[in-house]
């Protein structure tokens, strides 16, 4: 088990597929931090039919970014609840150049900064044999690969016993298209962050394990 002694402000960035969600698990539960993951947020909303999810799912379907205001005014309210005050790790925001400058200004605002921005770095090719092996629990949001990490029972989350799915916008159109916005809306904030000396670059094409290895060796430092 890590112990903190400073407060860990986290973003994890990367494309598609790049492993932040199967990374956020192991960092929330080693380093004691809340997740908070924008794309889990959203797909809670249209699992409950708010008028947030019913506004998001034509978005996230067509592998679209959600527009910034709903997704900045969703973080800002997040970042101030109590358990968020120690750190916290954000997983798929900021996700444009408008969301990392309101994330900069909340924090202001709040006396605090984010002290390390970790980019997942992976290749087109491998991303797409994640996506399309992806199983996730519609339940509690665990996710498996079929191919990297398997369920022990077939289609049964080792989690909760529900049935898992393959998510919505796992096509291969959707993740095009999500592919394209990472590169083009996305991939500027690496060096909004690089101009804030925080960014720390991590080789996510090796196994699940070695990859953690690295993030904490950073988170560590
Ligand atoms: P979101 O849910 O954030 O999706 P994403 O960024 O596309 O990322 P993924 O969840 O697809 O992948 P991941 O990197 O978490 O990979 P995972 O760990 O699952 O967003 C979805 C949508 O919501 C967006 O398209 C947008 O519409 C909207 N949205 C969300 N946030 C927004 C924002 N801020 N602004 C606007 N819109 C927003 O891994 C993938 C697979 O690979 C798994 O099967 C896993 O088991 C496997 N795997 C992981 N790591 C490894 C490894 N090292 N080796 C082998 N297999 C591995």
């Amino acid at each position: 088990m890590s112990t903190v002694n400073k407060e860990l402000n986290i973003i994890l960035m990367g494309p598609p597929a790049a492993g932040k969600g199967t990374q956020s698990e192991l960092i929330v539960k080693n380093f004691h931090l809340p997740h908070i993951s924008t794309g889990d947020m959203l797909r809670a909303g249209i699992e409950k039919k708010t008028p947030l999810g019913l506004q998001a799912k034509s978005y996230m379907d067509a592998g679209q970014l959600v527009p910034d205001e709903v997704i900045i005014g969703l973080v800002k309210e997040r970042l101030q609840e109590e358990d968020c005050k120690g750190g916290f790790l954000l997983d798929g925001f900021p996700r444009t150049i408008p969301q990392a400058e309101a994330l900069d200004k909340l924090l202001r605002e709040l006396g605090r900064k984010i002290n390390y921005a970790i980019l997942l770095v992976a290749d087109e090719k491998i991303l797409t044999a994640r996506i399309t092996n992806r199983r996730v629990c519609p339940k509690c949001g665990a996710s498996f690969n079929l191919e990297t990490k398997k369920p022990v029972k077939d289609g049964i989350c080792d989690l909760c016993g529900h049935e898992l799915i393959q998510r919505g916008d796992d096509t291969e159109a959707s993740f095009r298209v999500r592919l394209d916005a990472y590169a083009k809306q996305t991939y500027p904030i690496v060096d909004h962050y690089k101009a804030q000396g925080v960014v720390s670059e991590v080789n996510a094409l090796q196994s699940i394990e070695q990859v953690y290895g690295e993030i904490e060796k950073v988170l560590k430092d």
